[in-house]
């Protein structure tokens, strides 16, 4: 099969008096940096976008993309599919937002529920973010214990609680029995830190021990099954099995963030690894494109929010919590995803990471690639992966990761700095072709290039 476009440069943004250039300005006087999204920062400025269509983006200044990034993976479909712009405008025409519940939340819950075996109620929130701060929450509200422990390196949104130890240094981050907790942004109060216990991923007995010592102040174990900040490595089987057992031992709740992972399967990344968290962090995909956060867990732990009785254990409002546009646009693209969508989406993703390898391996240039399913995530040189710490990359290798994706960009393919991509269900042979042809003309073109 021919590529779908022959390798071309894609540079017209970087041209003094492109319309990047002149938004960048303007964008610059209103806003701090310029910027409303730290990750959409791209030095020395960003691109600025003016159109999607399925796996294609076009920037202000005509150039196209290959999109292997689906805004940070929550474009499952890509971008205006038919269905879910027909069923979020015809939703829209009736009306944005109410101060009462709608059906179409009723629907999208009873989609995740159905889904998800560990999953009997589902609260809606408008980000990630949020939907690991309420899960958080939820776990405190029900055992009444002040303390959480997260996994060293893992990204969970800008929650607190949820951010410490997200970008922790090999000066800073302690022993490896028992890494530091290390504030993510300035001005985090101690007290967080000293409620924040951190772990090193897929090391089972050092895990346990650490839990097992805190056991009597955690409320929640948080764990994303394939943490991508911490390098898309996913959990080891085995691994999860004594998590889920050392949580239960202690009534510990333990929550699941599949805001990323949702998109490995059918029944998510919990029904992969067959295992049944107590809480689950949804966001992303569930909401087509549109802003979108869920709660999910046990009837008996979700009851934290139940408002029959008077003020619930957790109260938590939110002026456009399960708002009917996006859970029109989410139901379209949920039902789009059938196993079989699902299947053929994961197959994609394993050719496109195998030819990633081959790549690097033809090329004679060190380079791996981790992932599972429709996504992955490129590292500049090869390692023993398996948690933050061993899949951390040098300070050349990020220089030289930098080179790639700037050479990427300039070539027509999309993917996030740190080389995190994922394919959506518009991505086809000619395009996963297209892509490695461009791979393969960009580490040649980078390996050229001195730091
Ligand atoms: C695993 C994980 N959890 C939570 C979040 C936060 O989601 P949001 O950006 O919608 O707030 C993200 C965002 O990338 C994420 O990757």
């Amino acid at each position: 099969m021919s590529a779908v476009r022959t390798v071309t440069e894609t540079r017209a943004y970087a041209k003094p008096d492109s319309k990047s250039a002149q938004l960048w300005e303007r964008a610059q006087a209103v806003l701090p940096g310029g910027n409303s999204r730290t990750t959409v920062f791209m030095a020395p400025r960003p691109i600025y976008a003016a159109e999607g269509d399925g796996c294609w983006i076009t920037d202000v200044d005509g150039d196209r993309r290959l999109d292997l990034l689906n805004n940070y993976t929550s474009l499952i479909h890509g971008h205006a599919h038919p269905s879910i712009t027909e069923a979020a405008t015809r939703r829209l025409a009736r009306g944005a937002s109410f101060p009462l519940p709608t059906a179409e939340e009723i629907d999208l819950a009873a989609v995740i529920a159905e889904r998800v075996a560990s999953v009997d109620h589902v609260r809606f929130t408008n980000s990630g973010s949020e939907a690991v701060m309420m899960a958080i929450k939820a776990a405190r509200g029900f055992t009444g214990r002040p303390k959480i422990a997260k996994f060293e390196g893992a990204y969970h949104g800008s929650y607190d609680w949820a951010e410490v130890s997200l970008g922790s240094g090999p000066d800073e981050w302690g022993p490896a029995d028992a890494p530091a907790s290390i504030a993510y942004s300035k001005g985090t109060p101690p007290s967080v830190l000293e409620d924040v216990i951190v772990l090193p991923f897929n090391r089972t007995e050092l895990a346990v021990a650490r839990i097992e010592k805190e056991a009597k102040h955690l409320a929640a174990v948080l764990i994303d099954p394939m943490p991508n900040r911490a390098g898309l490595i996913p959990a080891r089987a085995d691994f999860l099995r004594a998590m889920r057992e050392v949580t239960t031992k202690h009534g510990i709740c333990l929550i699941f963030d599949e805001v990323i992972s949702f998109r490995l399967g059918y029944h998510g990344a919990q029904g992969l690894f067959d295992i049944r968290p107590d809480l689950t962090s949804f966001g992303k995909i569930i909401g087509g494109g549109f802003p979108v956060g869920a709660v999910g867990g046990s009837a008996e732990v979700m009851a934290v929010f139940d408002p029959r009785g008077g003020k619930p254990k957790v109260p938590h409002g939110g002026t456009f919590n399960a708002n009917p546009v996006t859970m029109a646009a989410g139901l379209a693209a949920m039902r789009l995803m059938d196993e079989k969508a699902f299947d053929r989406l994961d197959e994609v993703g394993r050719k496109l990471r195998s030819g990633m390898e081959a790549c690097f391996e033809r090329a004679g240039v060190p380079g791996a690639v981790t992932g599972m399913g429709s996504l992955f995530r490129l590292h500049p040189a090869q390692k023993n992966f398996v948690d933050y710490r061993s899949g951390a990359a040098s300070k050349d290798e990020n220089a030289r990761l930098d080179r790639l994706h700037r050479q990427l960009i300039d070539h027509g393919i999309l993917i996030s700095p740190t080389g995190l991509g994922c394919v959506s269900t518009a991505v086809g042979e000619a395009e996963v072709e297209y892509f490695l042809e461009v791979l393969n003309t960009c580490i040649h073109a980078s390996k050229g290039e001195s730091a």
